[in-house]
Order: structure tokens, then C-alpha cells, then sequence
């Protein structure tokens, strides 16, 4: 497994670090097994696997359920998860039982927190918990800021290049960055220290990450201009009615599928 030591000799360098989101056993055993850096276990899970419209229905409880299941998946893998909406900003006390409760119930190796609560990432640093910050686009902001990108003026860029090194001072391990120019992410991951990851935020960051049911089709309709296509797990529904048409015409099981062992002779008795 990678360490953060490890990823700051990335960055350092030049060795992209790559990042996938999992939200369950199969797919962090998958995205270990294929070899990537960095596990998310991101409330993206809210749209992609529970069905809702947006991020804000997340509870902690559902990241502490799928972090979980990721941990077993890929006990290999460095491992961030997501503080859901409403899980901080509200007070110092009830943000940091949130931040412990989901660090150690899931063992993930780090949290991720959207937006500027810098306060909050230094006393979890304080007390030894590595975060994530993530800045730029914050999904749990969309009735907000919506879904568009986001620091196109020299004043939200300069905004954004502060917020940054804030969140690098406050001691946060690594930097997410979405949906953001990317000049201004370049100059942003060349500042920065520790590394900054990028999703829509251009080539020039010190990595990057996508949504797991983006890149395979998994069952995602919406499809943000930064995502890549690299699979399709879209013929999955065309096996399913297969296996339906041949339950139905009782052409499933074969002999193949069935344990053949003669127990009801016809004088048993
Ligand atoms: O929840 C998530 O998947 C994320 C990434 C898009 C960065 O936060
Ligand atoms: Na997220």
C-alpha cells in the first residue's frame, strides 16, 4: 500500500497518482487489483448506487456502511472517504465526533471534507487524522453553485488559489480539485506541496479521479464533460433477460448446472 510519504515522492517526481472511486467489495477488490493509487469512497455513491438526485441525502452512516465494505475489498489500497452533507459545519464538537466516528469505524486511511473548513482540518491534523481537502466544485454546494465549473474570474481563480494554500497551512495531506480551469489548477498544484488531485481540473495536476460507475457505464445516465469512457457494463442488462427468457422457457438449469444425485429411487421405501 502506498503511503502519504510515498505520494509526495510522487508528486515530486512526476509520477501521476491515479484515483477511483469504489463504493463496495467487488469494485475496491477491482480497482485494487487493477493496480491504482488511490481508493475514494465518495458520496457520489448518493447518485450511483442509492438512486438519489445529489449528494445531500448522504448520512454518515451510509459512508461509514460502504467504507467498510470497501476497506474488505482492498485491504491493500490507500483508502479516503467522503464526510458527507451535514456531517460538519455545524458545531466544533459534533464536526470532530463525525470526523473520528467515520476515521475509525471505516479504517480508511484518510477523510475528505468539501470546501473551505480549515479550522476543522487542523484539528483533526491536531489530533491525527489525515483529511482531504477538496476544493473547486463541491457536489454537497449544488443548490449553491450548481454543476458548472467553477473559478472562471481572476477574482473566484485568486479565491480559489487562497483557499488552497489555506487548506495546505490548516495540514491537509492532499488537495481534490473539481471542475476548475486548467491554468489556474496547474498553477495551483505547482504551489502546493502536497499533491493535488484533479477531476475536470486538466493534465497538469499530480493526478487524478474519476467516478468508477462513470468510466464503466455502470447504470449512469448523466455524463460530466470530464469523464472518459473505459468500459461498459451496459450488456449486463442484456444478460439479465437472457437468464430471465430462460428461466421462463425452462431452458435454465442444464445438466451442467445441477447436482444429478439420484435420491428419490421408486422403491425407496
Ligand atoms: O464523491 C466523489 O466521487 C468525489 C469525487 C468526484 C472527487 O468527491
Ligand atoms: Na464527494
Amino acid at each position: 500500500m502506498k503511503n502519504l510519504k510515498d505520494l509526495m515522492t510522487m508528486k515530486q517526481e512526476g509520477i501521476k497518482i491515479s484515483m477511483m472511486t469504489a463504493y463496495d467489495y467487488p469494485s475496491a477488490k477491482q480497482v485494487e487489483a487493477a493496480g491504482i493509487d488511490i481508493i475514494l469512497v465518495g458520496d457520489s455513491l448518493g447518485m450511483t448506487v442509492l438512486g438519489y438526485d445529489s449528494t445531500i441525502y448522504v448520512t454518515l452512516e451510509d459512508m461509514i456502511h460502504h467504507g467498510k465494505a470497501a476497506r474488505r475489498g482492498a485491504p491493500d489500497t490507500y483508502i479516503v472517504v467522503d464526510m458527507p452533507f451535514g456531517s460538519v459545519g455545524i458545531s466544533h464538537d459534533k464536526d470532530m465526533q463525525h470526523a473520528i466516528t467515520l476515521y475509525r469505524e471505516t479504517k480508511a486511511d484518510a477523510i475528505k471534507i468539501e470546501g473551505a473548513h480549515f479550522e476543522l482540518i487542523e484539528k483533526c491534523k491536531l489530533i491525527g487524522i489525515p483529511v482531504v481537502s477538496h476544493l473547486g466544485l463541491t457536489p454537497q454546494s449544488v443548490g449553491i453553485m450548481g454543476y458548472s465549473v467553477q473559478a472562471k474570474s481572476k477574482e473566484t481563480a485568486e479565491q480559489l488559489i487562497q483557499d488552497a494554500m489555506a487548506a495546505e497551512r490548516a495540514g491537509a495531506v492532499m488537495l481534490v480539485l473539481e471542475a476548475v480551469p486548467s491554468d489556474l489548477a496547474a498553477h495551483i498544484a505547482e504551489r502546493l506541496t502536497i499533491p493535488v488531485i484533479g477531476i475536470g481540473a486538466g493534465i497538469e495536476t499530480d493526478g487524478q479521479v474519476l467516478v468508477y460507475h462513470d468510466v464503466l457505464q455502470y447504470s449512469t445516465e448523466r455524463k460530466p464533460k470530464f469523464v472518459k469512457i473505459y468500459g461498459d457494463f451496459r450488456p449486463g442488462v442484456e444478460a439479465l433477460k437472457t437468464y430471465h427468457d430462460e428461466v421462463r422457457q425452462k431452458r435454465f438449469p442444464t445438466e451442467d448446472y445441477i447436482y444429478n444425485i439420484q435420491v428419490m429411487g421408486e422403491n425407496n421405501d
